[in-house]
């Protein structure tokens, strides 16, 4: 049995009328990596904050590393690194000296402080670069140095949010290697946000599906996916979609239909996409909606969100 890095039950945060986060239940298993994958709005960032003691829960509870985040705040400070959605680093000051000032808040000595920058220096690759001006970094410059900002007092949970919010995808890869090297040679346990599902995809043996504050679904991203069917074939189309959908979906090889808020992307899960494409094709002809576009493939998690949600992920 592996222990829990992160346990909370029922944490629920309010502002006023607003539940930004609605009773969530998370249990990560230490050295796994958990995906909160969300819409804007979610509440991803509150429940980080709550986690990393910056919020406090408005009810509920939470252990981070063996301690309590708000009985034991202090402890679990000490036990965890936390990188922001938004950058917060002070733009005038070298990426050394960064990281210098981070662990003197922490008390580390000079010693361990010129240690743990030489060592998250080569992780982050960042080189000669690391000795010039914040202001003249590169987006994804600054999130590698970011990252290496949360690791500098050792932690063994890092809390990411969105690490990879506005990286092009060549900069979003490389941060990914550094997070997976991170939990499989240090054994790191890591929980990041994102709404990107190819990130959550990627990286995490568990991912939590978020929505209006609420944990709608939970598992492995293939056994979520798994759910959902064998096949899905997308089509986005024009005009009235109704006689479409309602033919389609008596038909006896569609296990479901689904389609957003405006029913311009319609989902049918099928036994097996590619031999049944023309029939499905065939079904749309002459009854008022065009086809624009169709796709046949494996169900992806964002097939997952909309099940659970009704709604595309990226809305
Ligand atoms: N300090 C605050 N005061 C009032 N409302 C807040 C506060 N912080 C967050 N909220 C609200 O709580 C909800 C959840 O916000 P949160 O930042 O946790 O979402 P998120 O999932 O991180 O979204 P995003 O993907 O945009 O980062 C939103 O409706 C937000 O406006
Ligand atoms: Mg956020």
């Amino acid at each position: 049995m592996s222990e829990l890095a992160i346990e909370a039950r029922s944490l629920v945060k309010r502002y006023g009328d607003l539940t930004a986060v609605d009773g969530i239940d998370l249990q990560v298993a230490s050295g796994t990596i958990y995906a909160m994958l969300g819409p804007n709005g979610a509440g991803k960032t509150t429940t980080i904050n709550m986690l990393t003691t910056l919020v406090r829960p408005t009810s509920g509870e939470a252990r981070v590393a063996g301690c309590d985040v708000l009985r034991q705040a202090e402890q679990v400070r000490r036990r965890i690194g936390v990188t922001f959605q938004d950058i917060v680093l002070d733009q005038d000051l070298t990426g050394r000296q960064v990281l210098d000032i981070h662990g003197r808040l922490y008390r580390q000595s000079g010693e361990l402080r010129r240690k743990r920058i030489a060592d998250l220096v080569d992780l982050v690759q960042l080189g000669e670069a690391i000795d010039r001006i914040v202001k003249t970094y590169s987006g994804g410059m600054k999130r590698r140095l970011e990252l290496a900002r949360g690791l500098m007092t050792d932690p063994t949970v890092l809390f990411l949010d969105e690490p990879t919010q506005g990286l092009d995808p060549q900069n979003r890869a490389g941060i990914w290697s550094y997070i997976r090297d991170l939990n499989r040679q240090q054994g790191l346990t890591l929980l990041l946000t994102t709404h990107y599902m190819e990130e959550a995809e990627a990286l995490a043996s568990q991912v939590g599906i978020v929505d209006h504050g609420k944990l709608v679904a939970q598992g492995t991203p293939a056994d979520l996916v798994a759910q959902l069917g064998a096949d899905v074939i997308r089509v986005r189309g024009d005009g009235d979609s109704r006689h479409f959908v309602a033919t389609i979906t008596a038909m006896p090889f569609v296990e479901r239909v689904e389609s957003d808020s405006d029913s311009s992307n319609i989902s049918v899960y099928v036994d097996s996409g590619s031999r049944r494409l023309v029939e499905i094709l065939g079904a749309s002809s002459g009854n008022g909606y065009q086809v624009e576009d169709v796709t046949v493939a494996r169900p992806s998690l964002g097939d997952v969100f909309l099940h659970y949600t009704g709604r595309a992920l990226r809305d």
